[in-house]
């Protein structure tokens, strides 16, 4: 019996992920350097600064720790300014639908993303009281494919890995979900990924996985 299910939050609560591109693909033009959505891809569920190395592989000039930071920070003022598009309508209703049964079932639902901006987040869409648990990028070390995101998101609800679904749409954060014991469910690119473990089209068909386990 499944007691949780840890959603992923970008790309899976929200559309966040469109603008990570945006921004990684504004820093790497005005860096001259190649960045396609087969490179972002590689980025989700990938923390801020690692995000950067990935991009910077293209890159013939090689840049200090100082002006990497500097590089984080402007992609992510560019980020949180996208993100000023943000509000409670830019969650579906399919999503909204899903934690609504979820909860009148009595299921936990908590959030488990590698992302510094989670709270924000949560508070532009309006879902920041919505969630039984959250565990973020500013709580981590490492970020997915460790899982140690999903560890802490569970034990923050006191229950085991196995008692816990998790939501994703990246690969990386599949990878996480394995390796920590948790039943992977994928959507988007992760429905695509052999090591998913359930694939789903939308959110809401968690519902009938969890139904079965
Ligand atoms: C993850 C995203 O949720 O958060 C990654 O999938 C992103 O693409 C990571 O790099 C870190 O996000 P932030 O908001 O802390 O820069
Ligand atoms: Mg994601």
């Amino acid at each position: 019996m499944i007691k949780a299910v840890i959603f992923d939050l970008d790309g899976v609560i929200c559309s966040t992920d469109k603008y990570h591109y945006q921004a990684w693909k504004q820093l790497a033009d005005e860096l001259g350097v190649f960045f396609n959505k087969e490179i972002n891809n590689r980025l989700k569920g990938v923390s801020r600064m690692e995000s950067l190395d990935i991009l910077l592989e293209k890159s013939e000039k090689k840049y200090s720790l100082e002006e990497k930071q500097e590089l984080a920070k402007k992609k992510n003022d560019i980020y949180r300014n996208l993100l000023k598009n943000m509000d409670v309508n830019s969650v579906s209703s399919d999503v909204l639908k899903t934690l609504y049964i979820l909860k009148r079932k009595g299921i936990k639902v908590a959030i488990g993303s590698s992302s510094k901006n989670t709270m924000y987040i949560l508070e532009r869409i309006g879902l920041d009281n919505c969630f039984d648990a959250i565990a973020d990028g500013t709580q981590i070390t490492k970020s997915k494919p460790d899982p140690e995101v999903f560890l802490l998101a569970a034990k923050k609800l006191n229950f085991e890995p196995n008692d816990c679904v998790v939501v994703e749409d990246a690969k990386t954060g599949i990878d996480a979900a394995n390796s920590g014991r948790f039943v992977s469910i994928g959507i988007n690119d992760a429905a695509d990924y052999c090591e998913t473990k359930y694939r789903i089209k939308k959110v809401s068909d968690i519902l009938n996985i969890i139904n079965e386990l």
